[in-house]
């Protein structure tokens, strides 16, 4: 089972649209996945809430019930597992990141946002430094400075690796979720979904450079 955290010291940075679009891009691979969501907004459950298809499981808990039910969904046989998290929460950051083979914190490209990542990087030294990657969200499509330019400015200055994908401002992104979809069940077709798809290749490449590796790749349905 692999476990991935989206995590950040700011609200609506992307981290419950990021959690939707893997969740469903993995089920779309095969894999039996599950959000399991911290925030007590519970933005993802909600989400589940008006979903009609069967996956991904949303299961909404408190930070401090977090290994149990990591333990259970491992027994449950569950493939991938996508932790959500409240926009600024030590805790739950920490608890979320300390559980996981890797850490996606999603940002848009605005310094109010990027002068969060120093505080999540200190979240992420607590945790026991698991690999994380900076993802860049609402990139917009006539940004004057171009996503690769972005993710050298931003890896330079902060010092966290940035995701080679990133996601762009798309409506979208926005309004897959008002009927519990994701932008790949909208617009199979259209640029969310592939933004999305390779996001999900990217986490599925590194997931299968991690020591649970034989047993994801003999995981898919
Ligand atoms: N790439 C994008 N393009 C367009 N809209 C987006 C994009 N990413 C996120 N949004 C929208 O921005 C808002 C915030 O996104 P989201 O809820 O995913 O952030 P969050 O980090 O989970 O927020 P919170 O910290 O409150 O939990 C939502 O209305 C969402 O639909
Ligand atoms: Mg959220």
């Amino acid at each position: 089972m692999q476990i991935i955290a989206i995590i950040g010291q700011k609200g609506g940075t992307g981290k419950t649209t990021t959690a939707i679009g893997l969740a469903v891009a993995a089920e779309r691979a095969g894999y039996r996945t599950a959000i399991l969501d911290l925030d007590p907004q519970s933005n993802a459950a909600n989400w589940k809430d008006r979903r009609q298809a069967d996956g991904p499981a949303v299961e909404s808990i408190q930070p401090g019930r977090l290994r149990q039910t990591l333990k259970a969904a491992e027994d449950a046989g569950a493939n991938y597992i996508f932790i959500d998290t409240p926009g600024k929460s030590d805790t739950a950051a920490v608890d979320a990141a300390r559980a996981a083979d890797l850490v996606l914190i999603p940002v848009r490209p605005q310094i109010f946002d990027l002068e969060t990542l120093s505080a999540v990087r200190d979240a992420l030294r607590i945790a026991g430094s698991p690999p994380a990657y900076v993802l860049l969200n609402g990139i917009h499509p006539s940004a004057t400075r171009s996503p690769t330019e972005q993710r050298d400015v931003i890896g330079n200055a902060f010092g966290l690796p940035v995701c080679p994908v990133h996601l762009s401002h798309r409506a979208t992104f926005a309004e897959a979720p008002t009927t519990g979809q994701a932008p790949q069940e909208t617009e199979p077709n259209g640029k969310a979904a592939a933004e999305l798809e390779a996001l999900f290749a990217f986490v599925d490449k590194a997931a299968l450079n991690m020591p649970a590796q034989k047993k994801l790749a003999e995981a898919r349905k």
